[in-house]
């Protein structure tokens, strides 16, 4: 039987088959390689698993520089992952920007299926892993490139604006992409009075709610998102009165109404940065505070996230795996690229002329 590891592969399995191929001890001179990494997560990974996690990053960072490998983490990856072994963290746009400018071979992503799907379109001529191929997402899953055909034959003539959060066969039948940091920007650049906006119908609503031009939405949801409702961010202001409150705009317009700000992942950690608030809460993924409290003094974040199983499919035992094995390869239909990456080269070119 071949031996693989993703993200149900118990622990001790994991670990078993990864000591046949790695020394996962912790040495002194993991401890050492390791220190400044731990200075950073100190405060969500308690010191007692620090000698199960290192040894992993360790050899991840070792295997990078030999693989000629980058690693591309979401801002929604663990910890140890956003700051154990990735060169370049970010919201959906900034990891899309960031693999134009890739120099290495192999790019590794830490995230969902679509956005390692994004970084192959750019890069069709690199190894694009993603550590488990099941990591995906409930918009992507909303709709397929023939939902859009039949949309387009609805409206016809009005222009498709698609998030990214969608496979390389939606965007290939697309106008444009957009991610949450530029679609307000992007609806209101596109020709016409009318866009549609697929699949996540909150964003839709929510960049409706600022812009004259008439949106036309899908039925698409952020399983992570979609839950949050008004009550659940009056209660927030009840049991933290001090707290400011900020939230992803793939949630409910009731709720982007009653929040302090709203904004894409990235957006959100600029505002807590620049704001520094002294009590916030980051209505989204659970993984957002836990970064961005490593790299932000004199702020108390308190919770009220959920946890997007899918991001939380990829960790350090299989990124290491498929680092090892240039397992799982991500590849897109030839016939399908050169269409799907102009969608997301016009959103790169729209976002730049927004700068
Ligand atoms: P961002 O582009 O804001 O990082 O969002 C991606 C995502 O999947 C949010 O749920
Ligand atoms: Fe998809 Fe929501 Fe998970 Fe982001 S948080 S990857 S939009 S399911």
């Amino acid at each position: 039987m071949v031996q693989t590891i993703n993200a149900i592969t118990p622990l001790d399995e994991a670990r078993a088959i990864l000591s046949q191929h790695f020394d996962l001890k912790f040495s002194k001179a993991v401890e050492r390689a390791t220190e400044k990494v731990f200075d950073r997560v100190r405060d969500k990974i308690p010191e007692i698993e620090w000698p199960f996690y290192a040894p992993l990053i360790f050899q991840i960072n070792q295997l990078k520089r030999e693989k000629d490998a980058v690693i591309l983490a979401h801002n929604y990856q663990t910890p140890q992952i956003y700051h154990g072994v990735a060169d370049i963290v970010g919201d959906s746009l900034q990891l899309a920007v960031e693999a134009t400018k890739v120099r290495q071979q192999v790019i590794v992503q830490c995230g969902v299926h679509f956005m390692a799907e994004t970084s192959k379109l750019l890069n069709p001529d690199k190894t694009v892993l993603i550590p488990d191929s099941r990591a995906g997402c409930s918009l992507a899953e909303s709709i397929t490139a023939d939902d859009v055909l039949m949309m387009k034959e609805k409206y016809p003539g009005v222009p498709v604006v698609t998030y990214v959060n969608t496979s390389a066969a939606v965007k290939a039948v697309t106008d444009v992409c957009c991610t949450s940091s530029n679609a307000l920007d992007i609806v209101n650049r596109v020709d016409g009075d009318t866009v549609i906006m697929i699949p996540d119908q909150y964003l839709a609503q929510n960049t409706a709610k600022k812009t004259a031009k008439k949106v036309i939405t899908w039925a698409g949801a952020c399983e992570v998102h979609e839950t949050f409702t008004a009550e659940d961010i009056s209660e927030l202001r009840h049991a933290y009165p001090t707290a400011k409150i900020i939230a992803h705009p793939e949630c409910p317009p009731e709720v982007i109404d009653a929040v302090d700000f709203a904004g894409s992942t990235a957006a959100m950690i600029d505002w807590v940065k620049t704001n520094k608030p002294p009590r916030v809460v980051m209505v989204t993924e659970c993984s957002m505070s836990d970064n961005v409290a490593s790299e932000t003094t004199g702020v108390d974040f308190l919770r009220g996230c959920n946890i997007c199983p899918h991001m939380k499919r990829i960790n350090l035992e299989n990124v290491l795996w498929s680092l090892h094995t240039m397992t799982e390869e991500v590849l897109v239909d030839p016939a399908i690229i050169p269409a799907a990456r102009l969608a997301v080269e016009r959103m790169i070119e729209m976002s730049r002329k927004g700068d």
